[in-house]
Order: structure tokens, then sequence, then C-alpha cells
């Protein structure tokens, strides 16, 4: 019987969700909670006896760090640190994404006030500005003229932390007003919704109407090939469809929402997410055994 470690901040409608296909799978799960952990990495401490950990904290921060620090204890891990540490990071995304050759909207990265500002003015305007780690639309900012861009980014350096002297930049993509959420586990892509508002920004979270978005061939390939560029695994591509370039990666999420997106799709998300996470424990062990 396969164990399974599942690492939560506290029990979301997804926790639920994810722990109850888990074990119709007949694996045993283990809830860790990410509050309670103590790690001791010069002692190879297990916290948990399990064959597989599943991250799903809510916070960034915590999940990455576990992740680490359980990979190296030797625990296989869905997702893999490697994967999640470049799905929460803008940056190193966009930069895995240019590697891989995978379309995206025109981006500039910049370090200081001034050199933020030319890059802003080079893209031209509208253009939008986000935190390099952050989810749920928070603290994104659409400039539309040389006046906001002074401010915010005076905002962001006299009231921002470190990270956000860190300034990402983007083309405001002309989408029409939605934009696709697809969501890729191992090779496939097993279901896509459109995300629909009158905001530009579309986040479920904050107030996008999800709808069924089929997977097409271009879609799945796209997805694929953005989801190899950041190591694979369970993860949900954010996409724009632009009028002339057609389909651009925005962003990958390696701890996705997924409630409202199954009955949307009807596609059963956390059952092939739970046998995707037994299938790798699976294949864990097979190569300890005889790798
Ligand atoms: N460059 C852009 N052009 C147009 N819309 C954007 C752009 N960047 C973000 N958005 C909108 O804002 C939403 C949130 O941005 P995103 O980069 O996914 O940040 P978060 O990690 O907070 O979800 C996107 O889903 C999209 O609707
Ligand atoms: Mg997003």
């Amino acid at each position: 019987m396969t164990r399974v470690a599942l690492l939560v901040s506290r029990i979301r409608v997804e926790e639920k969700l994810l722990l109850r296909a888990l074990e119709e799978t007949g694996a045993e799960v283990q809830l860790v909670r990410d509050g309670d952990l103590v790690f001791g990495p010069d002692e190879a401490r297990l916290p948990a006896r399990a064959d597989i950990l599943v991250e799903r904290s809510v916070s960034t921060a915590r999940g990455l760090y576990a992740l680490r620090l359980f990979e190296q204890a030797g625990l296989p891990t869905v997702n893999r640190y490697a994967t999640a540490s470049v799905c929460a990071d803008k940056i190193l995304t966009t930069s895995a994404l240019q590697e891989a050759g995978v379309a995206q909207p025109r981006t500039r990265v910049a370090f200081d006030r001034a050199s933020a500002l030319a890059a802003m003015e080079e893209l031209g305007y509208p253009v939008v500005m986000k935190p390099v780690v952050g989810s749920w639309g928070r603290l994104l900012a659409r400039i539309n003229d040389r006046d906001a861009a002074e401010a915010v980014l005076e905002h962001r350096q006299v009231l921002g932390g470190y990270q956000h002297h860190i300034y990402y930049i983007q083309e405001l993509v002309q989408k029409p007003g939605r934009d696709i959420r697809a969501f890729v586990v191992g090779d496939e892509t097993i279901a896509a919704i459109y995300r629909t508002s009158a905001h530009w920004i579309t986040n479920t979270a904050r107030g996008g109407r999800a709808s069924n978005c089929p997977v097409t061939p271009e879609l799945n390939d796209i997805c694929l090939n953005a989801a190899r560029a950041v190591g694979g695994g369970v993860l949900a591509i954010d996409l724009f469809e632009d009028p002339d370039r057609g389909l651009l990666v925005n962003e990958i999420n390696h701890t996705m929402e997924f409630r409202n997106s199954i009955d949307t799709t009807g596609v059963n998300i956390p059952a092939v997410v739970a046998r995707y996470v037994v299938a790798q424990a699976e294949l864990a062990t097979n190569s300890q055994k005889f790798g």
C-alpha cells in the first residue's frame, strides 16, 4: 500500500478533495501540518514515514523549504523542489520558458527605479507590473502612463520590502476578455477553463467566471512544452490568447486551486492527481529496488 504524506497549512476544499481521492486509490494518507514541522537537516530526521509527499502548503515559502528538506531526507515529492522553486518565481519562470522557446508576453526585468521606468517606456503603455512572488492577482499594477509608473515605482521603493525592489514588467496583452487556465498532470493536459471577467485581472479568486475550454492539440502542445520547461509534475498553466501571436504562457502554478474547475470541465481533477501521485511513488520505490 502506498503511504502518502499530504503537507498542508490548513484543509481547504482542494485538500479535502485530494485526501478523499488519494484514499480512493487505496493509499494510506497522513496529514502533515507545515506549522508542526521541525527539520534536523544534519541528522536526516524524517518528519513523516511515507513513500511520497504531496505539497499543498498555502504559504509558498513554507512549501518550498519543506520540499527541499524532505527531498534531502530522501522522500520523493510532488511537485519536486526544482519545479516548485521555478514556478514560485515569475522571473525564473520567464527564464525557463525563454530557454525552452515557449511563447510568452514581452517581459522586462529591472533592479532599479530608473531602469524600470526606462523599460516601461520602451515596452510602451499600458504595462503590467507584478510582484515576482505572489498569487491571486495581488499587488498587480496596470500602468497606463508615465505618471502612474512613477507613482507605483515610488510606492514600491518606499513602502515595499526588498522583494518589491525587483521589477517584473510586461506588456499588457490584448486578451479577448478572458484567459485560459490549463491543468497538466504528468504528460497530459487533462482539462482547461476559460476565466472571463470584465476586469483585466481574471483570477477566479478575484471574481473571474470559469467555463470549459476545449483542450485543442495547439493548447496541449504549448502546455506540455511549458510544463517540461519547468521540470513537469502537477501544474496549472495560465495562458493568454493574443490576437496576432496566438497562445502565450503567462505563468505556471505549482500548488493549484481546482475547486471551480471540476464541474466546469467534467474532469475529476483530484482523481487524476491522486493516480499520478501513486504512480510516482511506485516509480520511486521500484527505482530504489532495481535502480
Ligand atoms: N501581461 C498581462 N496582460 C494582460 N493581463 C494580464 C497580464 N498579466 C496578468 N494579467 C491578468 O492578471 C491575472 C493575474 O496575473 P498572474 O501573472 O497570473 O499573477 P498571479 O500569480 O497573481 O495569478 C492573470 O490571470 C491575467 O488575467
Ligand atoms: Mg495567475
